[in-house]
């Protein structure tokens, strides 16, 4: 496979043409016919060269109509074996439109603008929601930023890749949902980021794995005796929502031979902290918050985190893959609880920091090295994650704790990780470096990468891993069922 940026004007006339240095860029010898492509849509064409010294491809407006190609200009031209020539890529991201104006995604869409942005000249980007699709003419009615800051819509052939940002558990959780999204792996279109995590199905894809050693000792559904035998094992334990956020519903129990017990929890806007003699009473407060069930709950072992003013601070290393196909951490985020709080979130007080500085008041010169080792331990985890998980995975935001010694470990996995940590003033790169990453892996698996070789990209795996991702859909679903 070749690739080079091209420039594509839509003109009127019958011909296809393109410039001499663009056919040898292509590495397209003598063969006039060949098969153009946009997305799925794929027709041929037989070509007339112009000597030019520039990379251009002059398409009918009649077949730039029947490719539905959405505009001329700048994109990537990719050949696919000897007698194809792919316009693109056409980038999908699913993601839901915005209740109360329909042609807007909510918090989200400057995001899309960027990621549009970092797209610009090397691709088709829009954004489509599950109803956009029509699989029967395998089109799109997408949504393309332009300029001055409205969403355009636009009827494209079925992408070259999906991202997939939709927003709600609720959605993502409905069956229908995951038949829709199946109907791309079945056309071998690569769709990243399948869906949620819940804490306990993370925790359960790290165990036996060698990286579970960073995970706190955690249990899904615990008893009353659970709790209480963890309690005594780690005198701090956190109870969590297996697929809460943003610290709603987390409880922390601390238990001290003179102190008794201590439970802290957040509940409307204010921290809260209750003492209790004895360990019933605590199991009677859960209870009867969580109306008799922690069926859906998780106990972890609670890490006594690094501080800053007195406050614990943890750490969001948001990853991703990059155009190589290989993990990298992109940013990292300090986060400092607020005062009395037992999470780090900014919407119950938590305030960003500068991670080099932590690190450097909690370790002093050792910061850079524990930073480093945070760093690897991060990529470790999304490696184990990813082998263990039977769909594609290119981005995870880590929640990430280091203990006063120096260990570090991880609290949660996020697959829609949200973009606040970008707020902070010196993290302006690291944004930038997230963009740039998750592009470059859209490149990748849609094999649009300039220089990239043959290799069978679509799965993004390799070996035993690599066929599991090709298996049919349903038989995705049940090892993923078997594995949980
Ligand atoms: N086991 C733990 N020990 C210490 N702090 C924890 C632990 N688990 C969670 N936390 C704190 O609570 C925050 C929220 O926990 P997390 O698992 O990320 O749940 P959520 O889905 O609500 O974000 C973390 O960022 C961290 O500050
Ligand atoms: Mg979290």
């Amino acid at each position: 496979m070749s690739s080079t940026t091209c420039n594509i004007r839509i003109a009127p006339g019958k011909d296809i043409v393109v410039s001499s240095r663009l056919l040898q860029t292509l590495g397209i010898g003598s063969i006039r016919q060949l098969r153009l492509t946009f997305g799925s849509k794929s027709m041929n064409t037989s070509l007339k060269s112009v000597r030019r010294n520039d990379h251009l491809l002059k398409l009918p407006v009649s077949v730039a109509s029947q490719l539905m190609l959405p505009r001329g200009g700048k994109c990537l031209l990719s050949t696919r074996g000897s007698d194809e020539v792919r316009i693109g890529p056409l980038v999908g991201i699913l993601a839901a439109r915005s209740k109360s104006v329909s042609n807007s995604f909510g918090s989200m869409s400057s995001f899309f603008r960027q990621l549009a942005a970092i797209g610009k000249d090397r691709s088709y980007f829009f954004v489509f929601s599950p109803k956009d699709v029509d699989w029967e003419n395998e089109t799109v009615t997408g949504f393309f930023p332009n300029p001055s800051g409205v969403w355009l819509r636009k009827e494209v052939p079925l992408p070259d890749v999906v991202y997939n940002r939709l927003q709600s558990r609720l959605a993502e959780g409905v069956t229908a949902m995951n038949s829709f999204k199946e109907s791309f792996l079945r056309r071998s279109i690569p769709i990243f980021n399948w869906t949620f995590f819940d804490k306990s199905d993370v925790y359960k894809l790290l165990q036996g794995d060698d990286v579970n050693k960073y995970v706190p000792e955690s249990m899904m559904g615990p008893s009353g005796t659970d709790v209480r035998e963890m309690l005594t094992r780690h005198g701090t334990i956190y109870m969590k929502p297996s697929s809460g956020s943003l610290g709603l519903g987390i409880y922390r129990i601390q238990h001290t031979a003179n102190r008794g017990y201590t439970v802290r929890y957040r509940s409307k806007g204010k921290n809260h902290a209750v003492g209790y003699k004895n360990f019933d009473a605590v199991m009677n407060l859960l209870l009867r918050h969580q109306k008799g069930r922690l069926s859906r709950y998780v106990a972890q072992q609670g890490i006594s985190l690094i501080e800053v003013d007195e406050c614990p601070v943890d750490f969001r290393f948001h990853m991703t893959k990059n155009g190589e196909n290989q993990w990298v951490v992109a940013a990292i985020g300090a986060k400092k609880a607020g005062k009395g709080s037992i999470t780090t979130h900014v919407a119950s007080g938590g305030k960003l920091m500068n991670t080099e500085q932590v690190l450097q008041q909690a370790f002093g010169s050792n910061g850079s090295n524990v930073l480093q080792r945070a760093k690897n331990t991060a990529v470790d985890i999304a490696k184990a994650l990813e082998r263990n998980y039977p769909y594609l995975l290119g981005e995870i935001g880590f929640d990430i704790g280091i203990d006063k010694s120096g260990k570090v470990w991880m609290f949660e996995a996020n697959s829609k990780p949200g973009r606040s940590i970008f707020k902070h003033p010196d993290a302006k790169s690291q944004e930038r470096d997230t963009l740039t990453n998750l592009f470059d892996y859209c490149l990748y698996l849609s094999k649009f990468r300039r220089g990239g070789n043959d290799h069978d990209h679509r799965s993004g795996k390799s070996g035993k891993a690599s066929r599991r991702s090709y298996l049919s859909g349903k038989r995705q679903r049940s090892k993923v069922a078997r594995r949980l």
